[in-house]
């Protein structure tokens, strides 16, 4: 991956990771104002579901430089998500929840370059879980 593209995402992480709870409350406000029908998937403490999520995407985002370690996480992460019930086209859903709530927690630091990098290293994990579902299928 380009690295501007790894620095970028890795900055601008740092800056969301301190108002995690808050930006993770806001990522399932804009889940599920785009899709009201996913919230039947969610059968936990969205609270803990939340934290859990936030972590994920911090973990994979200090890995961007190491594909090798992160590549199979987000297989078996997949493999668990298939059970959730998720659908390859909910994680295009979940990526434009995620851009959105990073807009919102960022404002104008969210700048064309930062946005462009977060949508390739999302595409990217997205392509990553989407082929692991189909394998396991
Ligand atoms: C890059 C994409 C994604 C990441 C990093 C991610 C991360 C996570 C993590 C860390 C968990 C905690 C449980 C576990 O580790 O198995 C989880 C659970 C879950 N995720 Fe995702 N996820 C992603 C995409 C999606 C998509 C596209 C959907 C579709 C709506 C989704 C729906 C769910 C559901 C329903 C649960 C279980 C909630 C429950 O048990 O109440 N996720 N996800």
């Amino acid at each position: 991956m380009n690295p501007n593209t790894v620095i970028l995402v890795q900055e601008s992480w740092k800056k969301v990771a301190p108002i995690a709870p808050q930006a993770a409350a806001l990522f399932y406000q804009n889940l599920f104002t785009a899709d009201p029908s996913l919230k039947v998937l969610f059968k936990g403490d969205m609270v803990e579901q939340g934290k859990k999520l936030m972590q994920m995407i911090g973990a994979a985002v200090s890995k961007l430089e190491d594909l090798e370690t992160l590549v199979p996480i987000l297989q078996s992460l997949a493999v668990r998500h298939v059970a959730y019930g998720v659908k390859d086209s909910h994680y295009q859903t979940v990526g434009g929840a995620l851009l959105k709530t990073l807009e919102q927690g960022l404002g104008t630091e969210f700048t064309p370059e930062v946005k462009e990098a977060w949508t390739t290293v999302y595409n990217l994990m997205a392509e990553v879980m989407i082929s692991a579902s189909a394998a396991q299928a």
